[in-house]
């Protein structure tokens, strides 16, 4: 594929900054943009970032911007079919998603303002938490069709549940196929029934209480880094999933993937971002794709909506 385009990430701490670099090392993309409020960071990592081309054998060029309170230097994402939100608060030790809410929705709203202003096209990427409620906003916020604004999560918590379900089958992870549905949180809906290990279903290879101790890791699998990090959240699992989902747009693939987005009467469920397989194109979400579930996981995934609902309602006063 020619290189082409422009994708813009929005925050360059670890997640934005690495995010960044794996998108510009695909090496599809004319230009990737990083921005961040620090003065001089995203030029600094730009900078150094496109040092690395020769190296790596990329051409795509990075462009570092710092912007202002006003919206300067956001002109330089005019033009950004893609627009990758990761600005924002992480996590300390014992915090949840949910207490970034505040803090996070006043960043997410003033960079969905200038993404309206600079780059209205764009299919926005949301990966700030609290996930869904910040996928919601960021839809309000610019007031794009909702199959312009998605979330990462649902492939980051489903690439857990994949690693840890191959590590203790020591298997490759390539062999192993997991799902996650739900929210990015507490009301995550690990979808057993759909995991299989070389085709064969994951129900027959554990013992249900072990699979139940890995979706528990799994659903806490933010936690578990942060914890350990002591400052800031994980970042390398997390970018490589929202890269992907930025190349399944720029390729315009029809890839399947677990991501957070609008329901509109799949599984019973409407009118709320929610963790969901969605074909991703061009457009953004093409489609939900729904998949077989139990009894169980359904009525945990509607559980999940209504949580999230509540939650996405109160975000229109933050
Ligand atoms: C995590 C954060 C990025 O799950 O939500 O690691």
């Amino acid at each position: 594929m020619a290189r082409s385009g422009k994708v813009a990430v929005i925050g360059a701490g670890f997640y934005g900054s690495t995010t960044a670099q794996r998108l510009a090392e695909y090496d599809i993309f004319d230009t990737v943009v990083l921005t961040d409020i620090v003065e001089g960071k995203p030029e600094g990592l730009a900078l150094d970032m496109n040092q690395s081309r020769p190296v790596e054998g990329f051409e795509t060029r990075v462009v570092g911007q710092t912007t202002g309170e006003q919206g300067e230097g956001y002109e330089t994402i005019a033009g950004s079919g893609i627009v990758i939100i990761t600005a924002g608060l992480p996590r300390k030790p014992g915090m949840s998603r949910m207490d970034l809410i505040e803090t996070n929705a006043t960043i997410v709203r003033q960079i969905a303002e200038n993404v309206t202003r600079h780059a209205p096209d764009a299919v926005v990427i949301v990966v700030t938490n609290p996930l869904d409620e910040m996928t919601a906003l960021a839809q309000l916020a610019t007031g794009f069709p909702r199959t312009r604004v998605l979330g990462q999560a649902g492939m980051l918590d489903t690439a857990r549940f994949t690693n840890f379900v191959a590590e203790e089958l020591a298997v490759a992870v390539a062999s192993v196929r997991t799902l996650t549905l739900g929210s990015h949180g507490d009301t995550m809906v690990p979808v057993p029934s759909a995991c299989t290990v070389d085709g064969n279903a994951l129900t027959d290879l554990m013992p249900a209480d072990r699979i139940e101790e890995l979706v528990t890791r799994t659903r806490n699998g933010g936690a578990e880094v942060v914890a350990l990090l002591k400052t800031g959240s994980a970042y390398y699992a997390p970018s490589a999933a929202a890269a992907r989902m930025a190349r399944a747009v720029a390729e315009d693939s029809g890839a399947v993937l677990p991501v957070c987005a609008w329901v509109d009467g799949e599984y019973g469920i409407s009118g709320v971002y929610l963790g969901v397989t969605a074909e991703l194109g061009a457009s953004g979400v093409r489609k939900v794709v729904e998949t077989d579930l139990t009894a169980g996981e359904k009525a945990a995934l509607t559980e999940a909506a209504e949580a999230v609902r509540a939650k996405q309602a109160d975000v229109q006063n933050l």
